[in-house]
């Protein structure tokens, strides 16, 4: 059996008092995108199994509808995850109780699948995360993650391991870019990995980080019962940020669109250039107020995201200042539909409900 003690409760029971989960975001868990046909996100998920399958034939199983809530034990304590790793916060991480959460990335499945005997695997999933918001930042997004074990023979050489790894994702990278892209490898930092590695490609004169990749930690391994003369690597990466730029995507709110005329432009197997069919005006609404000891960045976001849902495009710190041991704080929200014009009338209602729910649920003193 593949799942955990976590088993999906999402649908089925009440949410536990101390969870930080808005039903907004539990709604979330609902949609699956990655699962849509003819779906941007369904398009280079499959692209992506494809060359896999095609560089390593009948090795890899593929997983993409594995629950979304697991245990802190998967998502953190067997990845060596430290205690104070900011990961762990509830300010950062959406917390059922205080042992199962949204699983934060897709990496979270490794262990357990590594214990169920599995030792090549893709999986593909939405993963949750309380962030800012702007453009290219949205609360839920998707992951592809990856791991490959080697036997005893070939993991007496790290080296081959390596570039095992760094061959089958620069492939893969041509594959997806449909070109002979320029690559570069840095060096990159994860509890899970060592050594670690990320991918960037050069798109349009500018370096973009697409991937996050290593060889799996010893600790790990062990957390996945895998033999003691076994290694093997990992990578794990985003789909949305890869999507905006191969599909020409300009708001990661797209994604979640129920518009016709954003859904019937992308055809499963084909990586094709969004048309924008309009764009409509943006109008902005200042807040300021004096922070409380309740208060904290994420949960304005997420406030602010929860009663203004998509309609909300950016929300900016422009200003701080102290007096007396009081911090204030001026946000600029910028407002902007992805599907049609917003009056006035109606943003200054959403504004009123922001201002009231952040005076109540956050205590903080409006000016
Ligand atoms: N889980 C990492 C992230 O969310 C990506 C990763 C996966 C890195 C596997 C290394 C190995 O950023």
């Amino acid at each position: 059996c593949l799942s955990s003690e976590a088993v999906v409760r999402l649908n089925t029971s009440e949410l536990p008092a101390t969870s930080n989960i808005p039903p907004s975001i539990l709604e979330k868990t609902k949609e699956k995108l990655h699962l849509l046909p003819n779906h941007p996100l369904h398009i280079l998920k499959t692209l992506i199994e494809k060359s896999i399958e095609e560089m390593h034939p009948r090795e890899f199983s593929f997983y993409d509808d594995l629950p979304q809530l697991v245990s802190t034990k998967d998502c953190f304590d067997d990845l060596l995850v430290e205690l104070n790793h900011p990961s762990r916060r509830y300010t950062d991480t959406y917390y059922w109780d205080e042992k199962h959460v949204l699983r934060t990335h897709m990496t979270a499945h490794d262990t357990t699948l590594l214990r169920a005997g599995k030792r090549a695997f893709l999986l593909t999933g939405d993963v949750y995360r309380r962030d800012s918001i702007d453009k290219s930042h949205y609360p839920v997004f998707h992951q592809v993650d990856a791991v490959r074990i080697f036997d005893r023979n070939t993991s007496q050489n790290e080296d081959k391991i390596i570039a095992d790894l760094k061959s089958t994702l620069e492939k893969l990278a041509k594959n997806l870019f449909q070109s002979d892209m320029e690559i570069r490898w840095v060096d990159g930092e994860f509890p899970f990995t060592y050594p670690s590695f990320e991918m960037e490609v050069l798109w349009n004169g500018s370096w973009l980080e697409l991937l996050g990749c290593g060889l799996l930690k010893r600790g790990v391994l062990d957390a996945g019962q895998v033999d003691k003369d076994s290694k093997g690597w990992a990578f794990g990466l985003g789909l949305e940020r890869l999507a905006m730029v191969l599909f020409d995507i300009p708001d990661i709110r797209l994604f979640w669109s129920k518009d016709e005329r954003f859904l019937r432009q992308f055809r499963d197997g084909e990586i094709t250039k969004f048309k924008p069919y309009s764009k409509y005006p943006s109008c902005y609404k200042d807040i300021t107020f004096w922070l409380s000891e309740k208060f904290h960045e994420n949960a304005f976001y997420e406030l602010v995201r929860s009663i203004a849902g998509d309609t909300v495009e950016q929300v900016t710190l422009l200003d701080e200042f102290h007096r007396n041991n009081k911090t204030s704080h001026c946000y600029r929200i910028v407002y902007r539909s992805m599907d049609r014009s917003l009056t006035n009338d109606e943003v200054d209602e959403i504004q009123d409900k922001i201002r009231e729910e952040v005076a109540r649920r956050l205590q903080v003193t409006l000016r």
